[in-house]
């Protein structure tokens, strides 16, 4: 079998879409746009495929990977036991940033669950992704980049991480939510929030009509909820608005080259040899531009990342989550503590 790597990036029009899914069908693995980030994918019944995504991303091989769907038809193709709360969700949510975490359907190979007698499901909010599965079958997608990094939402972070070493990437433009999908266990009798994400564990309560555990168990071993993840390579720390100008200051009288991320406001006066960057001060706007903010800001040769802590609101818990995880890599870092 030859499978050939793509030289530049085109969007993805129905034809390349078709050659894609033929590659995947081959064994091969796609990088492909979703709504949240962009994915590795590869077909989900294939185990040497499924290795080949672990290989090129550098991850562990406990750590389980979404099985991306095509309808909330398929659920009974990859779960065993669908409980009425999880077909509710599925037609609220789906095609959307929400994976159900369902106890397994016996094709599910062990290579993709980590060995767990449970499977992440779910069906992306994007045309190309879902043009994709339905050609090439379940697809397993974790972000697309290496393990531990920034999760890319444009094909050129893509590129830049991974072009060599797959087999095509599908350009859909830079991904409309920004942040991973939110992860829900539904394994137990109380649903359990694993990763916020856009869906709110509020919108979830909405719909089912009972409470939704935040975190702690929901009867799966979590490793991607571990502490240190998505972090860029330039040292991160996370400060309190207020703290952001004095701290900035203090690490550029030092000598230090200090590049400063706010949510909203710029810093005034900005200290000498600091260079400050914006992101949105709402919270769906912020998510979107997050990770490509931190690799611009990653590439611009900075010292230390300063960047200020997100509000209290659940509407921030995604971003939160996500820069609290990447300021931890740089607090503990310990093989065992960093993530997908
Ligand atoms: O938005 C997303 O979910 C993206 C796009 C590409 O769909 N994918 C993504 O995949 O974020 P990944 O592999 O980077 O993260 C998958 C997360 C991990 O935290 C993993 O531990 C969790 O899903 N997971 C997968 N299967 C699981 C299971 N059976 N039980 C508990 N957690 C599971
Ligand atoms: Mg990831």
């Amino acid at each position: 079998m030859t499978l050939h790597a793509q030289a530049g990036l085109l969007p993805a029009d129905p034809e390349r879409i078709a050659r894609a899914a033929e590659l995947l069908r081959r064994g091969g693995v796609v990088a492909f746009p979703t709504e949240t980030v962009y994915g590795l994918g590869a077909d989900a019944r294939n185990v040497d495929a499924v290795r080949r995504v672990f290989a090129i991303k550098g991850r562990p091989a406990h750590h389980p990977l979404i099985v991306h769907l095509a309808g909330a038809d398929w659920l009974d193709g990859w779960a065993r036991a669908v409980p009425d709360g999880a077909r509710e969700l599925a037609s609220a949510f789906w095609p959307g940033p929400l994976t159900l975490v369902l106890p397994r359907q016996s094709r599910v190979p062990d290579a993709v669950t980590g060995g767990q007698d449970s499977v992440a499901l779910r069906v992306p909010d994007h045309p190309v992704a879902l043009a994709l599965i339905a050609a090439a079958g379940a697809l397993v997608a974790p972000s697309a980049n290496r393990f531990g990094h920034v999760s890319p939402t444009t094909a050129e972070h893509v590129q830049a991480e991974l072009g060599g070493a797959v087999d095509m990437i599908l350009d859909g433009g830079p991904c409309r939510v920004g942040v991973e999908s939110t992860i829900l266990s539904l394994l137990t009798d109380t649903p359990t929030l694993l990763r916020p994400g856009a869906v709110t564990p509020q919108a979830i309560e909405a719909v089912l009509g009972r409470p939704v555990a935040r975190g702690g168990g929901g009867g799966v071993r979590v490793p991607g909820a571990l502490p240190a993840h998505y972090a860029p390579s330039t040292p991160l720390a996370l400060h309190p608005a207020a703290d952001l100008p004095d701290r900035a200051a203090m690490l550029a009288a030092a000598g230090r080259r200090v590049l400063v991320l706010t949510l909203g406001e710029w810093i005034d006066p900005m200290p000498a040899g600091v260079q400050c960057h914006v992101l949105p001060a709402e919270a769906d706007a912020c998510a979107r531009l997050l990770y490509a903010t931190l690799r611009r800001l990653d590439a611009a040769g900075g010292d230390v990342i300063l960047v200020q802590a997100p509000p209290a609101g659940s509407d921030w818990d995604a971003v939160r989550d996500r820069l609290t995880r990447a300021a931890r890599a740089f607090t503990q870092p310990s093989d065992d503590e960093t993530g997908t």
